[in-house]
C-alpha cells in the first residue's frame, strides 16, 4: 500500500468561470487538490490549466509531517518541478476521458522511483477513487524481485465542514 495523503480535496462546480474559476484558484494555491466540475467538459478543461497535488507523509518521529508540492501542466507537458531534499521531479499529466491521470519521475539514491496515479469520481461524484502505482527502477536485474507497489485510495464527500 502506498501512503498517499491530501489533506483536503475540494469540488468546486460552475469552475470554467466566474466566482467558481477564482475560488477554485484559491483552494489549489492553498494547497488542496482541487476538483473543477463544469456541465460543458470542454469548457471545463479550457479553464484548468495547472493542478497542483500536495502529499502530506508523516516520518519518524511520526508528529513531523513533510508536505511536498507538485504542479502539472493540463495539456500533457512535461513540467520539472523541485520536491523535497532539493530532488528534482519531472511531472506529467493528462485525461483519459473523464479520468485524470499524472506521472512523476525522480531520482532516489541512483535509483528511477516513477509514480503514477489515476484519478477518477465515481457516477454519484461523492467518491473520488486513486489509483497508485510506484516503480523503482534499481539498474539491475534480481530474479523474483518485484519493484512495483500498488494502491488505492478511496475519498468520501463529506457535508461535514473542515477547518484548515
Ligand atoms: N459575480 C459577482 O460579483 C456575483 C456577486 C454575487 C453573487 N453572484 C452569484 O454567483 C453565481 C456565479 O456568478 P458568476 O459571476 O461566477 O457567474 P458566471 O461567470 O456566469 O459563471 C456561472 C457558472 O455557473 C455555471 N452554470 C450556469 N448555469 C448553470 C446550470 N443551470 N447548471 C450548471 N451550471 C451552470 C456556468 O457554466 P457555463 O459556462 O456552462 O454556462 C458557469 O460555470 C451567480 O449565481 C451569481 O448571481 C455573483
Amino acid at each position: 500500500m502506498i501512503v498517499s495523503q491530501s489533506t483536503i480535496v475540494a469540488l468546486v462546480t460552475g469552475a470554467n468561470k466566474g466566482i467558481g474559476k477564482e475560488i477554485a484558484r484559491q483552494l489549489g494555491a492553498q494547497g488542496m487538490t482541487v476538483l473543477l466540475a463544469a456541465r460543458d467538459a470542454a469548457r471545463g478543461e479550457q479553464a484548468a490549466t495547472e493542478l497542483s497535488i500536495e502529499t502530506r507523509r508523516s516520518e519518524k518521529p511520526k508528529s513531523v509531517i513533510s508536505s511536498e508540492t507538485l504542479t502539472f501542466k493540463l495539456d500533457g507537458s512535461e513540467n520539472s518541478v523541485q520536491g523535497n531534499y532539493g530532488v528534482q521531479i519531472k511531472a506529467k499529466a493528462h485525461w483519459d476521458g473523464t479520468k485524470l491521470i499524472t506521472e512523476t519521475e525522480r531520482s532516489i539514491q541512483g535509483s528511477t522511483v516513477t509514480t503514477t496515479q489515476v484519478f477518477s469520481l465515481d457516477a454519484s461524484r461523492k467518491e473520488m477513487t486513486v489509483d497508485n502505482t510506484l516503480t523503482v527502477q534499481h539498474g539491475y536485474q534480481s530474479q523474483g524481485a518485484n519493484n512495483t507497489g500498488r494502491g488505492k485510495d478511496v475519498f468520501i464527500k463529506s457535508r461535514r465542514s473542515v477547518n484548515k
